[in-house]
């Protein structure tokens, strides 16, 4: 075997890198959960004496976490006052809910696979699925707060806008309904922003429609809002205006079923908005760190959920625009275009 060194060593440093970013998701779901970022963000330069006694925590072990977490490059190390802190940039990405590049809650997102590793690994040798309502709990948390971060940035502001005509019958009183809607974030953030219109959030799995309801009722939007178990196949008629799937048609073992149940439900010229996660049609195009996540996540959690459904199509999370272009038209939604991107998601529009 003819091994280049150069080569070799520059693939042990890429293992290394990712040896170290595997063995500190942990370190960082513990600093999400026990408010060690938000804490030395607001309160820092600190030490672990200081950083311990502001959460709560014992100090030997938030000095071994600061360490590794200023290895990790996640906040920063004055070896002259021996104390942490955070740069505006980290705690943007750690310590700041709202901020648009909250980044905070994904370690919930990584345990959940790393639980679910077993019932995953079973699956690849039947070929078997697993299914949204069999996963670790932490996976429906980790997936509204991952996601929260761009719909609450982007969903009002760009998405709804660059849709045909959609802003003004909402500003009017339109029917909307969120299918996959999971615990409802993009439903909530949509009813904040119009108020004379109703909404409708639906999804197979109980646990989150609960979490849905609860929210709705916490944030007061309770007589506009609706959420209901059903699938994506059997939520009733409403004449919908508008029928969003956010990150979630992927996940749906008959995704053409859906479509053709939106083409059912919908006004005639009502308009089905999917989000889906950014990727190119073919998959050299996706063999960047955009694509690596999705990738993964793809293995892990939606072609799983896919293919524990009925018609098992698990079109997988880098499906792209040209094949859900093609589920929307066997649907017979057959006017279809790309209404806008970000980097992690496509905005498209399909209509009848
Ligand atoms: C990745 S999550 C996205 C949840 C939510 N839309 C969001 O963006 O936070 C996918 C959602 O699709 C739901 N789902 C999967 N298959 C479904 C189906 N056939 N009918 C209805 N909901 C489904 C799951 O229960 C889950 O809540």
């Amino acid at each position: 075997m003819d091994v280049n060194t150069d080569k070799l060593n520059s693939f042990m440093g890429k293992m290394v890198g990712d040896f170290g970013s595997a063995m500190n998701a942990s370190l960082m779901l513990i600093g999400d959960q026990l408010g060690l970022y938000k804490a030395l963000a607001a309160k820092g330069p600190m030490n672990g004496r200081e950083l311990a006694q502001a959460t709560g925590t014992s100090e030997r072990y938030v000095r071994e976490w600061l360490a590794a977490q200023a290895a990790s490059g996640y906040v920063e190390y004055d070896a002259a006052s021996e104390k942490f802190s955070m740069q505006p940039e980290q705690a943007l990405a750690l310590a700041d809910e709202d901020s648009p590049f909250f980044m905070g809650g994904i370690g919930d997102l990584v345990a959940a696979t790393f639980l679910d590793e077993p019932k995953v690994a079973d699956a690849f040798k039947t070929g078997k699925g697993v299914g949204w309502n069999k996963r670790s709990e932490c996976l429906f948390c980790g997936t509204a707060r991952f996601f929260r971060t761009g719909y609450k940035h982007h969903l009002v502001q760009e998405w709804l806008p660059a849709l045909d005509g959609v802003v003004a019958k909402l500003e009017r009183g339109a029917k909307v309904a969120d299918v996959g809607c999971g615990h409802g974030v993009s439903t909530r953030l949509m009813a904040q922003a119009f108020p004379n219109s109703r909404f409708f959030g639906f999804d197979y799995h109980e646990g989150s429609i609960d979490a849905a309801r609860k929210a709705a009722r916490d944030a007061g939007l309770g007589d506009r809002m609706r959420f209901e178990v059903h699938s994506a196949k059997t939520y009733p008629a409403e004449g919908y205006d508008l029928v969003c799937f956010f990150d979630c048609l992927h996940d749906m073992g008959d995704p053409v079923g859906a479509m053709k149940h939106v083409r059912e439900t919908m006004a005639d010229d009502g308009t089905c908005m999917l989000v889906e996660p950014f990727a190119g049609d073919r998959l050299e195009d996706n063999l960047n760190p955009v694509g690596r996540v999705y990738y993964a996540a793809s293995t892990m959690i939606c072609t799983p959920a896919s293919l524990d459904q009925e018609v098992g199509m698990a079109l997988g999370a880098q499906a792209g625009e040209a094949r859900l272009r093609e589920v929307a038209r066997q649907g017979g939604l057959t006017r279809f275009r790309r209404a806008t991107e970000t980097p992690f998601n496509l905005i498209l529009e399909a209509r009848a």
